[in-house]
């Protein structure tokens, strides 16, 4: 493996395996009570966010304090930044510092890889543009593996703006490579042109898209990547209006009932309730598995850098 964590593709499944088991390990030792702070004790992990987070930038810095590390937020407001010289001179500055971990979010896909070249810390992606988000696709992974005993052959349908969504393109290339039946369901204009070739079935209606499901992840509407970046539809809204977009592509009950009897109701948050998911689904305790999400996120993102600190010690 790499000594950073940029993207899931070109993982290979063992890699994948051993991560999910060594963050099951985490989950176990969380819901003890337990810390490990001698793990990186010493070392300094620095947090910065280039876009909004509440969850993935609370769960690295819980993982890293639950590790022992030295723990700093730097939280940069897009508007003042100046992509490529700012982030450049950035890792200037952070690698002066010596940080250990650097963890990393930015509307840019390929930030993260920029900067892994440029600075001596282990550069782990907390989501760039519409690129990646590796540590999402495994919680995912974990939540699902735990629940369902397998990722193996199972139908995974994942709802919603594909197109803007790195954590779909994540799961995609994690699922398929675990052996994962994965499917996308969204109006054509979410989907992207060239999602076939990632291996995936497309579907632009719920209740096939949904049938026989044994998971069905929904994804917001990311309104701040559309029209941005190179994607398609630049200043065109893909979807009508909210209410409509509901009506047809909005997780509810009814069309739940296309999918396996106890199929997974997943969303990586932020959720926009009445818009992809219906409250009642997001809150029903037996089928939605969000909150658990949430939990797996602080040991997975335990393990991937207690895995990449170990790689550190085993090159000095
Ligand atoms: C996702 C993200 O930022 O890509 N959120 C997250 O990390 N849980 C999904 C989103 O923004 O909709």
């Amino acid at each position: 493996m790499s000594r950073h964590l940029l993207q899931i593709e070109g993982l290979h499944p063992p890699q994948i395996e051993a991560m999910l088991d060594l963050a099951e390990s985490y989950v176990l030792l969380n819901r003890s009570g337990k810390t490990q702070r001698d793990l990186l004790r010493g070392r300094t992990l620095i947090n910065l966010f280039f876009e909004d987070s509440t969850r993935t930038r609370t769960s690295f810095e819980l993982a890293g304090k639950r590790l022992g590390a030295d723990v700093i937020n730097m939280s940069v407001a897009s508007s003042s930044v100046n992509k490529g010289e700012t982030l450049l001179d950035t890792a200037a500055t952070l690698n002066a510092m010596m940080c250990d971990l650097l963890v990393i979010r930015h509307s840019q896909s390929g930030a993260p890889h920029l900067l892994s070249q440029k600075v001596d810390a282990a550069v782990i992606n907390a989501g760039d543009g519409t690129h990646e988000h590796p540590t999402q696709a495994l919680l995912d992974a974990l939540t699902i593996r735990r629940r369902l005993g397998r990722l193996e052959g199972l139908t995974v349908a994942i709802c919603g703006d594909i197109l803007h969504s790195r954590v779909a393109r994540s799961n995609i290339h994690l699922l398929t490579a675990m052996g994962s039946r994965v499917r996308v369901v969204g109006p054509p204009t979410l989907i992207p042109a060239d999602c076939g070739r990632l291996g995936v079935e497309v579907f632009h209606d719920m209740a096939k898209g949904l049938a026989d499901a044994d998971v069905v992840m929904a994804l917001r509407l990311q309104k701040e990547r559309m029209g941005g970046e190179g994607n398609a539809r630049p200043g065109g809204n893909p979807v009508p209006s909210a209410r409509e977009y509901f009506r047809f592509y909005g997780l509810d009950f009814d069309k739940l009932a296309s999918a396996k009897p106890g199929a997974l109701v997943m969303h990586p948050g932020p959720m926009n309730r009445g818009v992809e998911i219906d409250s009642a689904v997001a809150d029903d305790p037996v089928r939605s598995v969000i909150k658990e999400q949430v939990e797996m996120g602080v040991a997975v993102r335990m393990a991937v850098l207690d895995s990449l600190a170990r790689m550190q010690r085993r090159n000095v």
